[in-house]
């Protein structure tokens, strides 16, 4: 069975302590990283989780939109209260990407990440993550991560080029797969992943990032805004979750965000 999403069938499958535990599963948002904002300012608590069927305005990250069909896939948002440093919030995406990996890694499935948060198979972008923060004094007051997982979709029915670049589990595996089941593995994943951060465990969930690392050890070309783009090697990550380049000129830079693609051709890799 493919399975419906419905709170019931979802809370019977959850084997989580705080995350999902306070959810919301809706047909159609514009999208679910919005509900989860607004139900953050109304005093929903940390954990909560906003899944929907269809977002009408689903976005990616740096101003992308993030198309998926009804009724297939995971699109879900969290709404996380972390006690953590402002600077420390790329990192929880971080982690949030690895978590991913995990859950695929459960159902058989090997992705790897490309940094910051996207999951590949085979190359292909199978989910993608978008993060975006709330201050308070100065302080972070609640982070909402929303993840885009395609699950049964088949990617040819994405419009060009996106279809050429996209895949799903489905596609990959060949069969269906059972969302909710699914998503209550993912959840415990991420669950475990946030409880290991919050105890201070960051070098050793981005030395596991780093072993699933699609883009550490490659030659990329990264953009920032507003610059014109440069080419180097990805050498590390920081642990404030950057992307650590030597430039050809032996100049470091540490990217906190921008848009980060191997060099075909060069370095090996997929
Ligand atoms: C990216 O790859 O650029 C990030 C995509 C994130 C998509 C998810 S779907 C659930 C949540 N709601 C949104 O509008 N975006 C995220």
């Amino acid at each position: 069975m493919t399975g419906e999403l419905s709170p019931e069938r979802v809370t019977a499958l959850l084997d989580t302590r705080w995350l999902g535990r306070s959810l919301r599963c809706l047909a159609s948002v514009t999208s679910t990283s919005d509900v989860a904002r607004a139900d953050g300012r109304a005093g929903a608590p940390h954990g909560h989780v906003v899944l929907a069927e269809f977002q009408t305005s689903g976005r990616g990250r740096r101003g992308r939109v993030w198309l998926a069909p009804p009724g297939q896939n995971l699109a879900l948002s969290m709404l996380l209260r972390p006690s953590l440093p402002i600077d420390m919030a790329p990192t929880l995406t971080l982690i949030a990407a690895l978590a991913c990996r995990d859950t695929l890694a459960e159902w058989g499935v090997t992705a790897s990440i490309k940094w910051p948060n996207d999951l590949l198979i085979d190359g292909r972008k199978v989910a993608g993550i978008l993060s975006e923060m709330g201050l308070a004094n100065g302080k972070l007051d609640q982070v909402i991560i929303g993840i885009g997982l395609n699950v049964n979709l088949d990617p040819r029915a994405l419009p060009e080029p996106v279809s050429e670049t996209a895949t799903s589990l489905a596609a990959h595996l060949g069969q269906p797969l059972d969302r909710a089941s699914l998503l209550a593995c993912l959840l415990r994943h991420l669950e475990a992943a946030f409880d290991e951060m919050a105890r201070g465990d960051v070098e050793r969930l981005l030395d596991r990032y780093s072993r699933h690392s699609a883009t550490l050890g490659q030659r990329v070309r990264v953009q920032l805004e507003g610059t014109p783009p440069f080419e180097g090697v990805a050498i590390g990550l920081t642990r404030r979750g950057a992307l650590r380049v030597q430039h050809d000129s032996g100049e470091i830079r540490d990217i906190l965000a921008g848009d980060v693609e191997k060099v075909r051709g060069v370095g090996g890799g997929q």
